[in-house]
């Protein structure tokens, strides 16, 4: 009885330190704290099921003792995996093992949902039917976060496409969700065993169908979207159990993944629907008006000349910051800035890079304050009033196209509005587009000027210029 009260109890705490954890998350200043705190949660939520296990009586769990021993090598393996892959891990490589460790969360979830069924261990039907629902979900979002994970590490290149791929994806769903019913109304019937294979092999197979024609580019929004169906297949598994812990964790999960995914699509001013069925920023031409004037180039060190000379400066960074991991060298420039006198700010697209937060967390990691970076919504109207506006990487989140060219594919898209600035620098490699294959309009303006190179050696350049102007 007392320990049947302590499980309850720490179900409450558990779920309770999820929210909390979640809540600090919400801002840089707080993420560690938060993650520490959540970290605490799931301690207390696993510490709760060993003695879930301990608390039945011997004759419903004679083998108590060798699954507690095969549950804690479990978790040693794992724990200590994912430690050691946690530590080394790349922060360009971040968004795969996402995808990766959200995969095995759908499919734990899919595994504890195959061994209820096949123990028939629900009573009633509501019991299989959500049951069986987790188990749907679960392995569609194991499958499809392994094929987002292989596209994002680059192992497979193209989307994979074919006439009537939706047709027969929707047969295949189709066929799969009357595989499940059946599978919850047959209980007991000799055909069983090979219903709930099949009805496996169906969403399994699902999953990797549903992921194999989005683009690569894409493949974040299809995470979160998969994190949210992990939330959801955890939260049914925990109502099947009559685990309050599991169900409160599952539906935290699954909220946050939905809101997050619906952000992304916003901040891309696409719907969901356009993300995962459109066929979009897979490199292809995508429309839009022609650019008219030319593109000037300037000098790395006569841009940085220009800054050191400037009261105010914004600047912009993007995926290419991230490619050339030149964010220690963008933060020794700030410095010399700063000590030169120039107001030095950052401001942050929703969307830029390819993961949220991309590149809050690489500023972060190379020591820039959290005072002297803006969300887009903070800065956008300091512009107009801001000598230079540098852009670093960054490509489709200052193109004006989105403002102004309604038939352009990012028509409508909110973007940092860069090309108001006094004078603008764009620091790229050459003339190639963004993600989203469109000409950026920003690049023809009177006012903006290009500094061609990998970021890492112009921002090299580019200190050594301001370092030279103080010899
Ligand atoms: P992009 O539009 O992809 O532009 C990045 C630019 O960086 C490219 O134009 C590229 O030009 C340049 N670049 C690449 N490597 C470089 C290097 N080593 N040195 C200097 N420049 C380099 O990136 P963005 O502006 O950050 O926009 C993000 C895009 O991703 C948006 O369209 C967004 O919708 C999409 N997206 C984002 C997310 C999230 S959550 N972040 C999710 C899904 C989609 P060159 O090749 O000429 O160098």
């Amino acid at each position: 009885m007392l320990i049947q009260h302590i499980v309850g109890l720490s179900g409450l705490v558990a779920a309770c330190l999820f929210i909390f954890g979640l809540k600090r998350m919400s801002s840089p200043v707080t993420a560690l704290s938060g993650i520490v705190v959540a970290g605490i949660g799931m301690v207390v939520a696993v510490a709760a099921s060993f003695l879930v296990v301990f608390d039945l009586p011997a004759d419903v769990a004679p083998n108590r003792v060798v699954n507690v021993m095969l549950a804690v090598v479990a978790l040693c393996v794992g724990g200590g995996w994912a430690f050691l892959r946690g530590r080394k891990v790349g922060m360009t490589a971040m968004p795969q093992m996402v995808a990766l460790y959200n995969g095995m969360g759908g499919g734990a979830a899919a595994a504890v949902a195959a061994v209820e069924l096949s123990a028939r261990a629900e009573p009633t039907a509501l019991g299989m039917a959500t049951t069986a629902a987790g188990a749907l979900i679960g392995a569609i979002s194991l499958t499809g976060s392994v094929i987002a994970w292989a596209k994002l590490d680059g192992k497979i290149q193209n989307p994979w496409r074919f006439a009537g791929q939706r047709i027969v994806n929707g047969t295949l769903f189709l066929a799969t969700v009357l595989l499940g019913i059946a599978l919850v109304v047959s209980s007991g019937s000799p055909h069983f065993a090979l219903l709930a294979i099949l009805f496996f092999a169906g969403a399994l197979a699902f999953g990797v169908m549903m992921t194999l024609p989005i683009g690569g580019a894409d493949m974040p929004v299809v995470i979160s979207l998969y994190n949210a169906f992990t939330g959801l297949a955890v939260g049914l598994e925990g109502f099947a159990l009559q685990n309050p812990a599991l169900m409160i964790a599952g539906m935290v999960v699954g909220s946050a993944g939905t809101l997050l995914t619906l952000l992304m699509a916003k901040a891309m001013n696409r719907s969901l629907a356009n993300v995962l069925f459109s066929n979009f920023g897979d490199g292809a031409a995508h429309g839009g008006s022609e650019a008219h004037g030319e593109m000037k180039s300037a000098d790395a060190s006569d841009a940085a000349v220009a800054m050191r000379y400037a009261s105010s400066v914004i600047i912009i960074p993007g995926y290419g910051l991230a490619v050339a991991q030149a964010q220690q060298k963008l933060y020794e420039f700030v410095k010399l800035l700063q000590a030169a006198g120039v107001t030095v700010k950052f401001a942050i697209h929703p969307v830029a890079g390819r993961m949220p937060g991309h590149m809050n967390v690489l500023l972060a990691e190379a020591g820039v304050p959290y005072d002297i970076i803006f969300d887009m919504e903070d800065i956008n109207a300091e512009f107009p009033a801001t000598d230079v506006a540098l852009v670093i990487g960054a490509n489709d989140v200052v193109n004006p196209a989105a403002r102004t060219d309604t038939s352009s594919p990012i028509y409508g898209m909110p973007i940092l509005d860069a090309d108001k600035a006094h004078q603008v620098y764009v620091v790229k490699r050459g003339q190639g587009k963004g993600y989203s294959g469109v000409e950026n309009l920003l690049f023809f303006e009177d006012n903006c000027s290009m500094v061609y190179g990998d970021a890492q050696a112009v921002l090299t350049q580019m200190v050594q210029a301001v370092k030279d102007l103080a010899a």
